[in-house]
């Protein structure tokens, strides 16, 4: 599945071949900076491999990888929950420091907020930021998520405690 956001912006499902691109623009630890030890620094070949594997296994259905002008520029997807928020989803973003801000996941963001609604029938997609993410709770707001607080303590990372900021867009 593809979706063609722009002349040069599309999301698409990530491939073998972009692996080796892949590692590159993801071991940066200004891109890794606030996300889950699961997105490691180093990020090595080894984790693109994985990582693309696991996407064309299965995880294409709820991940895209985020083509800027030809070439694999990041990621984003949603992590459908289960049980009682079984209609709920937590989404999650990506660019390597070259693309960054240039609009490039607002837009992102509002093209697969309405098309992962529609497909999982979803009645919330939620984001958590850290408090210092100015640039991912900008890119929120102006996608058109609405702030519901704040989370003290809500991560820890490099030995460092974090408050986070919570957004969502309901159905
Ligand atoms: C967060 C991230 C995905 C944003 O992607 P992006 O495509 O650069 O975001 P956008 O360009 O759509 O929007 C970012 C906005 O924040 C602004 N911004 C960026 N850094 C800022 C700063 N330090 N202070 C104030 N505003 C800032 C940008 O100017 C832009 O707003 P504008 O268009 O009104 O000027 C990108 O920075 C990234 O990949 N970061 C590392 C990974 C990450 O933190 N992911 C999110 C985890 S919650």
């Amino acid at each position: 599945m593809e979706i063609i956001i722009s002349e040069s912006l599309k999301l698409r499902p990530w491939c073998e071949e972009d692996k080796q691109e892949l590692q590159r623009i993801a071991n940066n630890s200004n891109v890794t900076k606030y996300l889950r030890e699961r997105f490691p620094h180093p990020y090595t070949k080894n984790d693109a491999e994985r990582w693309v594997s696991l996407n064309i296994m299965g995880l294409h259905e709820t991940h895209f990888c985020i083509e800027y002008n030809g070439k694999p520029a990041g990621g984003i997807g949603i992590d459908i929950q289960n049980d009682i928020h079984k209609y709920t989803a937590e989404m999650g973003y990506w660019l390597g420091e070259e693309y960054w801000n240039k609009g490039i996941v607002t837009q992102c963001i509002q093209t697969v907020t309405p098309f992962f609604i529609n497909k999982f029938q979803l009645k919330r997609i939620y984001a958590t930021a850290s408090v210092g993410n100015v640039a991912s709770i900008k890119a929120l707001e102006r996608a058109g998520y609405t702030f519901e607080g704040t989370m003290k303590n809500y991560a820890h990372k490099d030995g460092v405690d974090l408050d986070g900021t919570l957004y969502a867009f309901t159905k």
